[in-house]
């Protein structure tokens, strides 16, 4: 296993493993140390199965199946279809998803440890998801600024705060009617500790957080807006163009990200699986 850092700021590529066979503890304690280092780790050239896919994902936790139940792959609901890919005018999976900066499922009480992505279809270029590193991003605040929001909890919601024009296509994902009903307000640390590694990170500063406990709501919509435009900054920033057979491996708790929006003349198709974090995750 060859483990070799993408940029300064976040990322590893990781060759010499093949994940349609199962790794053993060491191995994948290996894969967890830079996962945790570099808040995302690729690894290439992989041929893998939905059950493959979703065996390796089993290694990270519990995976937990998306809202949008309308694109679940056909034989295994934890994995979430992304494509701009139609036939006979339908779409096979999910299009337009998270092209604004946000942190997986922090509408959700326990939120995600991490996201996969298996890569089947790539337009050559500007296919990839931009990740911005939240932990940097905590450690340069000032003193000042990190005992102002030291405590501050935050209510989140699914969506994005920044746009929540269903006819756009940078709105969060539409929902139906019955799937609005199954999300509710959670609420989350501003400033959040990491379940295994104790390092503070700016959570879901974008996206899902459309207030915070205890200020009006200009005011925490302010302090949030601040934030984010600290935070996405591009100088912590890295964008990663995917490869087929790139497996991508991002840690939720310390990264925002965005994806593209897909042009329909060059087909793009990636299967997600989300893990959950345990119990842990949850401000009780
Ligand atoms: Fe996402």
């Amino acid at each position: 296993m060859q483990i070799t850092p993408l940029s300064p700021i976040l990322g590893a590529r990781i060759d010499g493993v093949d994940l349609a066979v199962p790794l053993d503890a060491a191995a994948f304690a290996a894969i967890e140390r830079a996962f945790h280092a570099h808040c995302f780790v690729v690894f290439p050239g992989q041929h893998l199965t939905a059950a493959q896919f979703h065996a390796f994902s089993r290694l990270w936790g519990r995976a937990e199946p998306h809202v949008i139940d309308t694109f679940h792959h056909p034989e295994i609901a934890d994995i979430l279809v992304l494509s701009n890919v139609e036939v006979d005018g339908k779409p096979v999976g999910l299009k337009d998803a998270g092209s604004y900066f946000h942190s997986d499922y922090s509408y959700l009480d326990v939120p995600a440890r991490c996201t996969m992505l298996y890569a089947l279809q790539m337009p050559a270029t500007g296919n990839g998801t931009t990740f911005a590193n939240q932990t940097r991003a905590y450690d340069d605040l000032p003193a000042a600024t990190k005992a102002r929001i030291e405590g501050l909890v935050c209510r989140h919601h699914y969506g994005n705060r920044d746009d929540l024009d269903e006819r756009s296509r940078t709105v969060a994902s539409v929902l139906n009617e019955a799937q609005k009903k199954k999300v509710h307000w959670v609420r989350h640390l501003l400033a959040r500790t990491h379940p295994r590694t104790g390092r503070k990170s700016l959570y879901a500063v974008s996206g899902s957080s459309f207030g915070i406990e205890g200020m009006d709501d200009a005011d925490g919509l302010a302090l949030l807006d601040e934030l984010k435009v600290h935070a996405t900054r591009p100088s912590y920033c890295h964008t990663v163009d995917y490869r087929v057979g790139d497996v991508i491996v991002w840690d939720n708790a310390q990264l925002l990200h965005r994806a593209p929006l897909p042009e329909h003349d060059q087909a793009r198709t990636l299967w997600r699986i989300t893990v959950k974090e345990g119990p842990e995750g949850a401000l009780s």
